[in-house]
């Protein structure tokens, strides 16, 4: 009998959670993963818990589980990305039947979405790329979903991704509080929204990891200048993020650092974090959004640096080497922390305010690319509840897309214009500060790089652009003349004419 809602692929932390999720909301979900022993756990453990989990349905077999679900049947994907997805797809397929969706919830490359949307469609299926982002409490509890694909799919998904996606306050667009087993949050405005065709929504979360990427490495190098310039331990220093998140900064990631830094050593002596190996992970979505700036020109230069603070970081062993040969300054605490927290702060603010300006100028730039028709309004919106990037600050950025569709370029908002004249002078202090005490801050350095290099109207490309006509007969324009008419000298030549190319 096909009486399921909705059906489940893969059964990891993800799969699990938002399956449960998905039952809370009165869906009756059928799911099933590669080996049937994780299904039979699950199922065990859902008749232990909510009384709504008796509307999750484990399957043993693909062919039984497709089966179970109502037609046109939408069954969401949370396996591996890459090949583990292509290999469940093809699995999936022949037995499916026309019209049914496949949405893949993972972290999947855009062109492998772009692709896969292309063989569906032909094949008389729909596929949705569905950006998932909140870890494991989000897709238990409300996450926040970007789905790219068609939109005679999307209005068939859509009654549950709005469901089940994280809510905020219309009015303050602040994240309402987290549901809880079995008892959904009701009212408020869904963090989902149809993002665009193909590969957009996979497209945009990938965008939001990038700003994740350096949103997460903002906060450590304001954390390592109050480490290294006023001596404090972890927890006080968790205390000025604690402040932090009752203002302007406030957001999930600022939070739970205050929380980290609180965190005593559950194993020894002292704060965890200090027993931490500094060496980060990263599993390639930053990565694909500093190629992708590079690949369309887009100066996101502050996203790419957090990409390579996370490569350095993994360089431990050498780094050990090189600390002891190479010298520089030794940073110098004592300072005043009436002047030094308020510097931080505002450097933090600013250049997470360019960070997020990088991160939708790609966005601006794709959609040229891939012909996509993005509302970053909307975007903004769905990104203020359930993931792990949301912020206050999010509502600002809807606010200036709201008031400005077509704003070149999020610096020039007059709100954020403000923060930045505003917060600039303590922001070059700051990066001044940590150059001379040989503390490296590459993130707040390269945003505050971003910001001056985009508001100059002159900058030394002029002899960048000789030096490639001497070497390479590259072609100059000139200022005196109109854009596109092209110059080549015969260098060095002082009296050789300047000809027209
Ligand atoms: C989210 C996160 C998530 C991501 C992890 C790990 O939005 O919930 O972005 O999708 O996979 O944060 O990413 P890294 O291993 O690359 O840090």
């Amino acid at each position: 009998m096909s009486n399921a809602d909705i059906g489940l692929i893969g059964l990891a932390v993800m799969g699990q959670n938002l399956a449960l999720n998905i039952a809370d909301h009165g869906y009756t979900i059928a799911v099933y993963n590669r080996h049937h022993e994780k299904t039979d756990d699950f199922i065990a453990l859902c008749r232990q818990r909510e009384p709504s989990h008796e509307r999750v349905q484990g399957h043993a077999d693909l062919a039984g589980f497709v089966r179970a679900i109502k037609r046109p049947r939408k069954i969401v994907l949370l396996v591996k990305a890459g090949q583990p997805t292509d290999i469940t797809i093809n699995n999936l397929v022949p037995y499916l039947e026309a019209g049914d969706i496949v949405i893949d919830g993972g972290n999947a490359h855009w062109l492998d979405t772009i692709r896969r949307e292309k063989e569906l469609t032909a094949k008389g299926f729909h596929f949705i790329g569905s950006g998932v982002s909140g870890g494991e409490t989000g897709a238990r509890f409300g996450p926040s979903l970007m789905p790219g694909g068609s939109r005679e799919a999307w209005a068939s998904l859509e009654p549950i991704w709005r469901d089940i996606a994280a809510k905020v306050d219309a009015d303050t667009g602040v994240p309402l509080p987290g549901a809880e087993p079995g008892k959904p949050v009701s009212g408020g405005v869904p963090c989902t929204a149809y993002v665009g065709a193909d590969g957009s929504g996979h497209y945009v979360k990938m965008v939001h990891n990038g700003i994740e990427y350096i949103d997460m490495q903002l906060i450590c190098e304001a954390y390592w200048l109050l480490k290294q310039l006023l001596d404090w331990d972890a927890d006080a220093i968790g205390e000025v993020f604690r402040e932090w998140n009752t203002g302007e900064l406030s957001s999930y990631l600022i939070e739970i650092t205050g929380d980290i830094l609180g965190q005593r050593d559950p194993s020894g002596q002292g704060f965890l974090v200090d027993h931490v190996l500094d060496t980060a992970g990263q599993k390639g979505t930053g990565l694909w959004t500093a190629s992708s700036a590079l690949e369309q020109g887009v100066p996101a230069n502050a996203i790419a640096e957090a990409v390579f603070a996370r490569s350095l970081s993994a360089l431990k062993d050498e780094r050990l080497a090189a600390s002891a040969l190479l010298q520089g300054p030794e940073a110098a605490s004592g300072h005043d922390p009436a002047e030094l927290i308020p510097a931080i702060r505002d450097a933090l603010y600013c250049s997470k305010i360019c960070a997020y300006a990088q991160g939708f100028q790609l966005l601006a730039e794709a959609q040229k690319t891939y012909g996509w028709t993005l509302d970053f309004g909307t975007l903004a919106q769905i990104w203020r509840g359930g993931c792990i990037i949301r912020a206050r600050f999010l509502q600002k950025i809807t606010d200036a897309y709201q008031a400005d569709p077509n704003l070149k370029n999020l610096m020039l908002d007059p709100y954020f214009r403000s923060s930045l004249h505003d917060g600039q002078a303590h922001w070059r202090e700051v990066v001044a500060l940590a150059v001379r005490n040989g503390i490296p801050t590459p993130a707040f350095g390269s945003a505050l790089a971003y910001y001056d290099g985009y508001r100059s109207g002159s900058l030394p490309a002029n002899l960048l652009q000789a030096q490639r006509d001497y070497f390479g007969a590259h072609t100059y324009e000139r200022i005196d003349q109109p854009r596109g008419k092209f110059f080549h000298l015969d260098w060095p030549a002082a009296d050789r004419p300047e000809l027209p190319q």
